[in-house]
């Protein structure tokens, strides 16, 4: 079905709906509808049926992009696009939804009618005033009380639960979707959140799953938050997605802060960019939300010291999932609500562009804040404690901009530092730059995906690089060559991960469906960094003529290289490995030489 969409939908004419589109050669270009730009870097291919942008890296098939442009699920846009060409699908009351799906669709209503519901007290009458004082004093204007729908809860026990019982919600409903809680001795319910400015939460498609609710006054609990439920999850929930998102892809960058307030205020302020993971430590879960839009992320927060720790952590999270992340220590002990309340838009925005930092140069800072630093001893210390993240670096390029950063601070020289990088990588056996292909937290990719990243970093393609490219790009246009692949090389053998990823998901759809079209790849693809990666490999021209000769040139030439990679380590290894008189290990390592001569 979804195939017969798919093949009945041509992309042009979809796209043209939104996009001024001029013909070009093989392909048609206009400006992009997913970023601000004067010159158009916008293309649709006909023949793969996909859209892709040279500006911003979007790309996709035409699901993909009415999923963008309407906000849609993959599911909808289908739907969405079955009407629009006049295609009949079974519909949505034919197939009678699951039990477990008309719970869900039930708890969805109810939270918008509690929304709605709180969101009335709050901007009328006299149970309001308080709240609405309240809101007056952390001065939030009317924009953004309405634009996050914030409401009040009345100081009754039974408020909520008497509106929604006039709409047919039983009392026990009610408690399941986490609204109210059950009686001691079994006698009844009442309303979970009583005298309270409530904050709705909405999951990235704009459905409300959740509240949190905050005291006027000093008691406690501050915050009392819906508890997971069937919709609901902190884990998996970043608050203001749903408003953020588009800006996130147009800024090309996610500035995620811990509360409901830091939220409001920086899109009061104009910082529509801005999420927060709600208290809670930031999961991969968090970071592969962010990646849909983005992978450039700031972590901004208060610079206390749980704070810096649930920073540094919530980092290397995201950082295992493939974000760049920076962090942002907001100073004089305030929070981002804080800080922009008291010191404006421009004063925010200057921070972030020069108090942003990456975790190698934070955690330095951190370690010198700590340490005496007077002496050789003391700085060595400091070294080392960023040298594990360093050596993780596999761009050499990026590695050592790091370096001379390090040295400078440090006032160590850069041989010194070279050196004890090059002694930690033998002590470890890091493997350097090439090669690190069991190293998880690699994150760098030569196949660029934000634009500009190769030439602002000064590298051009290697010969190496140009035969992996060439060999996914083969493989992208005729997957089954992905199983001759398979049986040379493995299929981790990539030195770039989002190129192992990719051949990986080829491999995987081509087993299933028998067949893998590149805009048939697109279906499987959420994240932006691959979706970046398939969209600058499609742009690359295909190798025509003599097409197979290539294929086994690249081939050679990559299993080569993973020859020449190990050999070398081998060598350093049994260097090693006489140093430490381990003669056992030098003959294991010696034989493995031999055998690859
Ligand atoms: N939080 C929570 N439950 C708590 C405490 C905090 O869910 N018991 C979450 C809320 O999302 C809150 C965020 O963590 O917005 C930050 O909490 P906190 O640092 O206590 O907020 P403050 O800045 O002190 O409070 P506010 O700005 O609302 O006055
Ligand atoms: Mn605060």
């Amino acid at each position: 079905m979804v195939e017969d969409v798919r093949t009945a939908a041509d992309i042009v004419q979809i796209i043209s709906d939104y996009v001024a589109l001029k013909k070009k050669g093989r392909y048609y270009t206009g400006l992009c509808p997913f970023h601000h730009e004067d010159t158009p870097s916008f293309t649709v291919t006909p023949d793969k049926q996909i859209f892709y942008c040279f500006g911003c890296n979007v790309g996709g098939n035409v699901f993909k992009f009415i999923m963008l442009k309407e906000n849609l699920t993959f599911p909808e846009a289908v739907r969405f696009l079955a009407e629009r060409i006049g295609i009949a699908l079974p519909s949505p009351e034919e197939k009678t939804p699951s039990r477990a799906q008309q719970a869900r669709d039930k708890a969805y209503v109810v939270n918008k009618l509690a929304t709605d519901y709180w969101h009335k007290l709050l901007l009328k009458g006299s149970a309001g005033a308080e709240a609405r004082d309240y809101l007056n004093e952390r001065s939030l204007d009317e924009t953004v009380i309405e634009k996050f729908q914030l409401g009040f809860s009345a100081p009754q026990w039974d408020g909520l639960l008497n509106y929604l019982g006039k709409q047919g919600v039983s009392h026990s409903e009610a408690e399941k979707m986490g609204l109210a809680l059950a009686k001691e001795k079994g006698n009844g319910y009442y309303d979970r959140f009583r005298n309270r400015v409530m904050f709705p939460i909405w999951n990235h498609h704009g459905k409300v799953v959740g509240f949190g609710g905050r005291v006027m006054d000093g008691s406690v609990p501050k915050y009392l938050n819906s508890p997971e439920t069937e919709l609901f999850s902190k884990g998996n929930t970043l608050y203001g997605l749903n408003f953020a998102a588009k800006s996130i892809r147009e800024q090309e960058q996610a500035i995620v802060v811990e509360g409901y307030l830091d939220v409001i205020r920086a899109h009061q302020y104009g910082f529509t960019n801005v999420v927060a993971s709600l208290g809670t430590a930031m999961t991969p879960e968090h970071g592969k939300l962010l990646m849909r839009y983005t992978r450039d992320v700031v972590i901004a927060f208060d610079a206390d010291a749980a704070g810096i720790r649930a920073a540094v952590r919530g980092l290397e999270i995201l950082q295992e999932v493939g974000c760049r992340v920076k962090v942002l220590a907001i100073p004089d002990g305030k929070d981002p609500d804080e800080f922009i309340a008291k010191y404006g838009a421009e004063a925010f925005k200057q921070l972030l562009q020069t108090h942003s930092k990456s975790l190698i140069i934070f955690k330095m800072n951190q370690a010198m804040a700590s340490r005496d630093t007077s002496t050789v001893k003391g700085k060595l210390a400091v070294f080392e404690e960023v040298l594990p993240n360093l050596a993780r670096v596999r761009n050499q390029v990026e590695q050592e901009e790091y370096l001379s950063v390090i040295g400078r601070e440090l006032n160590l020289s850069w041989e010194t530092i070279k050196g004890e990088l090059n002694k930690y990588r033998a002590e470890t056996g890091k493997k350097p730059f090439a090669g690190d292909k069991f190293d998880k937290n690699r994150h760098n990719t030569y196949i660029s995906a934000s634009p500009g990243e190769h030439r602002n970093l000064g590298l051009t393609e290697t010969a190496l690089e140009r035969a992996e490219l060439t060999l996914v790009r083969l493989m992208v246009e005729n997957p089954g060559l992905v199983s001759q692949v398979k049986q040379r090389l493995g299929l981790d053998f990539f030195r770039d991960i989002q190129l192992n990823r990719l051949v990986q998901l080829i491999d995987q759809v081509y087993l299933e469906k028998g067949s893998c079209k590149p805009d048939q790849l697109y279906n499987y693809i959420d994240d932006s960094v691959l979706t970046a990666v398939l969209g600058r490999l499609l742009t690359r021209e295909m190798p025509t003529d003599h097409w197979e000769q290539q294929f086994n040139d690249c081939l050679a030439m990559i299993e080569k290289a993973g020859v020449t990679d190990r050999k070398t380590i081998l060598l350093k290894e049994i260097a090693e490995a006489e140093k430490a008189g381990d003669f056992q290990r030098v003959i294991e390592l010696t034989t493995e030489y031999k055998n690859l001569l």
